[in-house]
């Protein structure tokens, strides 16, 4: 194949977003550019996540799309990678002949000998390589950094497709951990996030999560940690004690809790009940003040009563989260709640999505005009035009109207606050 260009569309979580930069970062060293249009690629790939329906059937409508730029020029090669190539494999093939390679999460190092042509079409076997796999990455941002630190996820949520599409979990060597960093580091970067679906369950003999927290914190250059995602049944008082201790940390956990029923909670399988994940809120705001706290809740998971659902509302109430991201359950083929009796229609869960983002609205807006006339360190990722933003230690977005460096770390007074951002004014020193 003698294709130069390559266009990819990127679908789901952050770990879908690193796994394109990988992707990116193979080609690159090929010597392919990427563009925006399809219809200019050589080699169009589609980066799927199946989390809930309605991501899938986004992918299947681009899908749709390109299928007749394919009729006009044959020598296109379609590539469908991610969680909906890991679940569906040759099933995609056949509803979708026209796509020329599947491959899953663990087989992305297989790109680089699928541009030299291979006749095999399908990769989406275990590949336990994929820990030590060495594989270039073209980063999206200069300032911040996506670092891997644990594949796959061993849970099983009643509701999560993850566990099937990502394999068992296994985290990364530390070494190898702190070698990227290092490297990020002399590249000028600031912030590194280190990912995973359960950072929390980090384990490299000696070395867990908070031990691996204490030595990246020791890492020059680097001003900010943050990782996600957290646990709540893996969020334990030491990991708390790392984070205030290490003081590039930053002041903001993802703690998804996903309903404040414990009825609902069991029959999801998430391991803990809401008083345990309230006193880890308490554990967690008492050591570490001003610490910004989000979650995700679903809402209609089957068998969901009004007095449920009436729990998740005052969960919302009781914690003041600082922002959530709210779905309405999706049942996914293979996982366990699919199969449970008492399904919520869709009107109810309709419903339901209004009211709990009704709800948080308002608890985000109160929680970010509280912060309007404060002065906060703001690490500058983006400039368009006079204006820069960047993000708050708790990563709230700041929109600020000065033209500052890339990568500056300054302090900002904050003058208006709105839902989902911040405005704020550069303080002359
Ligand atoms: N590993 C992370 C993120 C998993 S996916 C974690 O454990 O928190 C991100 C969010 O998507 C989940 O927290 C959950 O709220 C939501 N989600 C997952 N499966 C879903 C489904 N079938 N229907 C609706 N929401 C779902
Ligand atoms: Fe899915 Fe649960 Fe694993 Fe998160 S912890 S990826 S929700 S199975
Ligand atoms: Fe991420 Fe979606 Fe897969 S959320 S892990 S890309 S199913």
């Amino acid at each position: 194949m003698k294709g130069r260009a390559v266009y990819i569309k990127t679908f789901g979580c952050q770990m879908n977003e690193h796994d394109t930069e990988r992707m990116l970062g193979i080609l690159e060293a090929k010597g392919f550019i990427e563009v925006e249009e399809p219809r200019k690629a050589d080699i169009i790939i589609f980066n799927t996540c199946a989390i809930r329906q309605k991501a899938e059937q986004k992918f299947l409508s681009s899908l749709g799309r390109v299928k007749y730029i394919k009729k006009r020029n044959p020598q296109l090669k379609i590539i469908v990678a991610g969680c909906v190539a890991q679940l569906q494999g040759e099933k995609l093939l056949n509803k979708a002949p026209y796509i020329d390679y599947i491959i899953g999460p663990d087989n992305i190092h297989i790109l680089e000998s699928i541009i030299e042509d291979q006749s095999e079409r399908i990769f989406i076997h275990e590949n336990s390589n994929v820990v030590n796999a060495k594989i270039p990455i073209k980063r999206k941002h200069s300032v911040k950094a996506w670092v891997n630190i644990i594949y796959g996820c061993n849970n099983y949520c009643a509701y999560c497709v993850v566990p099937y599409t990502r394999g068992r979990e296994r985290s990364r060597p530390a070494e190898d951990i702190i070698k990227e960093i290092e490297l990020l580091s002399e590249l000028g970067f600031k912030d590194v996030t280190l990912l995973g679906q359960n950072v929390n369950s980090y384990k490299d003999g000696d070395i867990d999560f908070p031990a691996l927290l204490e030595k990246v914190n020791e890492i020059k250059g680097i001003e900010r940690i943050r990782f996600v995602t957290s646990h709540p049944k893996d969020l334990s008082r030491r990991l708390i004690y790392a984070m205030k201790n290490c003081e590039k940390v930053c002041e903001h956990i993802h703690l998804p809790l996903q309903a404040g029923s414990d009825k609902i909670l069991k029959l999801m399988n998430r391991k803990y009940t809401y008083e345990e994940y309230l006193e880890k809120i308490h554990w967690l705001r008492e050591t570490i003040q001003n610490i910004s706290i989000t979650s995700d809740i679903i809402v209609g998971f089957p068998q969901e009563e009004n007095e449920d659902f009436e729990k998740t509302l005052n969960a919302l109430k009781e914690i003041q989260f600082d922002g959530i991201f709210a779905f309405k359950f999706s049942p996914r083929p293979g996982t366990s709640a699919t199969r449970l009796d008492g399904h919520i229609s869709e009107e109810i869960k309709a419903n339901r999505l209004t009211e709990v983002l009704r709800l948080q609205d308002e608890i985000t807006e109160r929680k970010n005009k509280a912060l309007e006339g404060t002065i906060q360190e703001v690490l500058i990722e983006d400039r368009e035009g006079e204006y820069s933003t960047g993000r708050t230690r708790t990563n709230k977005i700041v929109k600020i109207a000065s033209d500052i460096a890339l990568g500056s770390i300054v302090d900002i007074k904050i003058v208006k606050a709105h839902r989902h951002s911040l405005e704020g004014e550069l303080i002359q020193k």
